[in-house]
């Protein structure tokens, strides 16, 4: 299914469901997720330069630097796969980084997706992923068909270090100071003015990885058809 351009934002706290739901959406419109989360634990497990600079701070849980995501970004959605859109996973995630992004780009639309604190501990608690790819799993919610191992490649499955509870609890300690003011941010653009702004809608996000998905395809197929 081709579309004319889709720009999209996926806006969540850890664990709301982001990286699962990009995949779907990637896969169904043609356009590439971005996760600065699968870009930065590439740059670690690769033992880059990058890698080498964030390794502590991703796995404690805090946010990198500001400079070094929107260098990341800005390199990525210039790339030619992302000429008809792209899908941003994880990222803006402090309003400075919403405020370059909106200079570097037109967007389309903004999903934020909301679940409670509570069932995100759970989904995180039984996370596992597929290093190689960043295929998502959960080992009640969404198992693999062979337990521990990746559906495609067969590979080890493993648990994110940033997943214990505690470092969970502190990643959503660093939401709700640094990323939770982006909902207003995109909630109510109008009072910024300048250049256009994505159309901000919430979901939420408690059901099934299907249901999620349904409502979002939804969502998107509508606007396909406005753009016809
Ligand atoms: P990042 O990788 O972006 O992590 P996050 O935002 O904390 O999000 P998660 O990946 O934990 O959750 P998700 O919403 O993608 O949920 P998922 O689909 O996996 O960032 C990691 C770190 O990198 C940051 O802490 C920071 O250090 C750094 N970083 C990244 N971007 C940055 C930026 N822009 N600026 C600064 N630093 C940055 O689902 C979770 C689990 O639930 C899975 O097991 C899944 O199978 C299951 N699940 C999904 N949907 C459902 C459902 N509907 N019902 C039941 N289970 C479900």
């Amino acid at each position: 299914m081709g579309v004319g351009s889709m720009r999209l934002i996926l806006l969540g706290c850890p664990g709301a469901g982001k990286g699962t739901q990009a995949k779907l959406i990637g896969e169904r419109y043609h356009i590439p997720p971005i996760s600065t989360g699968d870009i930065l634990r590439n740059a670690i497990q690769q033992a880059t330069e990058l890698g080498k600079r964030v390794k502590t701070i991703v796995e404690s849980g805090r946010l990198v630097p500001d400079d070094i995501v929107i260098d990341l970004v800005e390199d990525r959605i210039r790339q030619p796969d992302c000429k008809n859109g792209f899908l941003l996973d994880g990222f803006p995630r402090t309003v400075a980084q919403a405020e370059a992004l909106q200079r570097l780009t037109p967007l389309d639309y903004v999903i934020d997706i909301d679940v409670p604190e509570e069932e995100v501990v759970k989904r995180l608690s039984g996370r596992r992923i597929h290093p190689g790819s960043g295929r998502i799993y959960h080992i009640h919610y969404n198992p693999p068909r062979t337990a521990g191992q990746d559906d495609i490649t067969g590979e080890v499955l493993i648990q994110r270090p940033d997943d214990s509870e505690e470092t969970v609890r502190k990643r959503l300690t660093v939401y709700q100071t640094q990323t939770h003011p982006l909902r207003e941010y995109y909630a109510h653009p109008v009072e910024r003015g300048g250049t256009r702004h994505p159309q901000y809608v919430k979901i939420d996000g408690t059901g099934s990885v299907d249901e999620i998905k349904n409502k979002i395809f939804t969502l998107l197929d509508k606007r396909k058809e406005t753009i016809k």
